[in-house]
């Protein structure tokens, strides 16, 4: 995973700034049901989505958590006492805390299956009965958009996808909870340039290529032989899945 401490500063707008962020908020709003009170946001990071959610009905009272303390020190600056520093593998709540549980662009940072069983279990414990889960799934397939980059990056080593929607819909399905529909949103400022992926890669993005390696070096080389090198390509569309605990 990326040292998110160090990611903090640059954060927002290395991954689309504020129009990624009403996407997202408002394709994670259209799967919370209009009702709900308490929503928990895992993984807020610096709070760009999570202070939307906080803010888009009268009625949310949202509180986010997130492991690394300068992102989360970010949020609480967004959303004074509304921030927890927790580990969503082990969250500090009580069980049925929360009406609704949400996590964007969480799931795929877990280092192995358990860790996403474990994350999945969590967020159904703290659902009340009836509660919605909404999560992203296949973060890392979105980035794939067709493009000559994507092309010169097939054939890298890649970490399978601890995301993967038919993995997410398992471990959910194990804690009882049920599907409950799908929503997608555009990554603003997302679409990557042959120049931004080469920097990605040296800093250690794509994880299963340290920075230094040979083959980093070959993919870094072929990427500053394509046009246009500062052209974003494609914007990724991201997906969401969402879970309801039956009541009663
Ligand atoms: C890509 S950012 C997403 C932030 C935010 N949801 C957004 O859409 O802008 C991932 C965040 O997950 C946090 N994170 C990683 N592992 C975590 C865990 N086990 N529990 C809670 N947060 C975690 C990181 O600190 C980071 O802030």
């Amino acid at each position: 995973m990326l040292d998110y401490d160090k990611e903090a500063d640059a954060y927002d707008a290395s991954r689309g700034g504020e129009p990624r962020a009403r996407a997202a908020a408002d394709a994670v709003l259209g799967l919370i049901p209009a009702h709900t009170g308490r929503l928990l946001d895992l993984a807020c990071g610096t709070g760009i989505v999570t202070r939307r959610l906080a803010s888009a009905r009268p009625g949310l009272r949202v509180t986010g958590a997130d492991l690394t303390y300068g992102m989360a020190r970010m949020a609480a600056a967004r959303l004074p006492g509304a921030i927890v520093l927790a580990d969503s593998r082990r969250l500090p709540f009580a069980d049925g805390t929360f009406d609704a549980v949400t996590s964007v662009w969480l799931l795929h940072l877990l280092d192995d299956a358990q860790d996403v069983r474990g994350v999945v279990a969590e967020c159904a414990r703290v659902l009340r009965p009836g509660g919605v889960y909404v999560t992203t799934v296949d973060k890392a397939a979105a980035h794939d958009v067709g493009s000559d980059i994507d092309e010169v990056l097939a054939g890298r080593p890649r970490r399978a996808a601890r995301d993967a929607a038919v993995l997410v819909e398992e471990y959910a399905a194990q804690c009882g909870l049920l599907p409950a529909g799908p929503a997608r949103f555009l990554g603003h400022g997302q679409g990557r340039s042959p120049r931004r992926t080469a920097a990605d890669l040296g800093r250690g993005w794509f994880t299963m290529l340290p920075p230094g390696d040979p083959l980093t070096e070959r993919f870094a080389a072929h990427l500053a032989a394509l046009p246009d090198q500062d052209r974003p390509r494609a914007d990724p569309v991201f997906s969401l899945r969402s879970f309801r605990k039956p009541a009663g």
